[in-house]
Formats: structure tokens, sequence, C-alpha cells
């Protein structure tokens, strides 16, 4: 064997170890990706086993329609006798009920929604109003709107073929504007009749 034949071979050679070391170092290094992946799932897993979410409050789908907070004429927005402002509202595929829901500006106002069908949701403009509406339970937050105006309130969870064409409108009017309209009692909204 010559001398430059031999050199070749044992480069050759080095290569080979080089690559197989550096095969191993992303073998090494995608495992232990995958166990803290399995890691996080085990003790998010756990953790939301161990503490559940604090305030769940359910309600009945199949008799949403009937009787209860969700009955048709109990839905848009109310002053309760305290003054506080609830907007209540249904979801379903593909609409809300009410169409066009009416806030003032400048009050908090508390919604409380469901959904009969599958899980829906809604985002209010460029708010921070935002929440999932889930068959069997009560969705509900509170939030303000600053100023007068009008917002799209698009479906954001994907719920079935009509997804897309599911929104209502939400207009913030001024608060004299609405408390003066809505103090007999009667849930308001700004669906045209
Ligand atoms: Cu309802 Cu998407």
């Amino acid at each position: 064997m010559t001398a430059p034949a031999s050199s070749a071979l044992s480069s050759a050679a080095g290569a080979e170890a080089t690559a197989v070391a550096a095969e191993r170092r992303w073998a090494i290094l995608v495992g232990v990706v995958i166990a803290l992946l399995v890691m996080m799932m085990i003790v998010t897993g756990l953790h939301w086993s161990a503490m559940p979410p604090s305030r769940v409050e359910t309600v009945d789908v199949k008799t949403l329609h009937l009787a209860g907070e969700f009955v048709e004429s109990n839905l848009g927005t109310a002053i309760d006798a305290d003054g506080k402002v609830t907007v209540r509202l249904v979801a379903q595929q593909y609409s809300f009920e009410p169409q066009c829901i009416v806030v003032p500006a400048g009050m908090p106002v508390t919604f409380r929604g469901t959904s009969t069908d599958a899980i829906h949701g809604f985002i209010v403009g460029t708010t921070n109003a935002n929440t999932m509406l889930v068959p069997g339970f009560v969705a509900t937050f509170t939030t303000t709107f600053q100023e007068p105006g009008e917002h799209l309130m698009p479906c954001h969870e994907y719920c079935g073929t009509g997804h897309e064409a599911m929104w209502a409108r939400v207009r913030v009017v001024p608060a004299a504007d609405f408390l003066a309209k809505g103090r007999n009692g009667e849930r308001q909204s700004c669906v045209p009749r």
C-alpha cells in the first residue's frame, strides 16, 4: 500500500466518525426536547386536575329556551335593581341572540352568555371583551367600553360550516341615553324592529 492511499482511507474514517458523533448529538438533543414536552404535559395535566377553575357555573342546555335566565324574553341588556348593567346572550349555529347588543359607555357591563349547540366564542372589536361560549356552562366577564361607537362581534371559535358568517354588533351609546331608555326593566337591544 502506498502512503497517499492509506492517508485517504484514514481521513474517510475520520469523516465518518465525525458524522456519527454529530448524529448522536442531534439524537440526544431531540430526545431531551421530547422528554421536556412530555414532562410539560404531565405537569400541566396534574396541575389542572389538582386545581380546577374556581368558578364554574353550569346550565341545562335542554331547557335553556324554556325557562330560566336565558329564555328569549330575558336576552339583551338589563339594568338590575342595584343599577348594574348585565348583557345576556345565547350563541347557536350560526348566530348570536340578540344580533345587536346595546351597552352604555363608561359604565361596567357584565356579559353572561352560553351556547345551545357547539362551542362558540366572541370578541368585541378591538376591546378586551373576549370569551368562549361552551354548551352547558355560563361564561361571564365584566368590562367597560370607554367611547361610544359600534363594534363588530364575530364568533372566533370554529363551530361549523357557517362559522365565518356568524357575528353580531355591539353598539356603545352615551350612558345618559342608555339609562333614559332602560328604566322600565325592559331588556334593551339595537335589533331593528
Ligand atoms: Cu360560532 Cu364559530
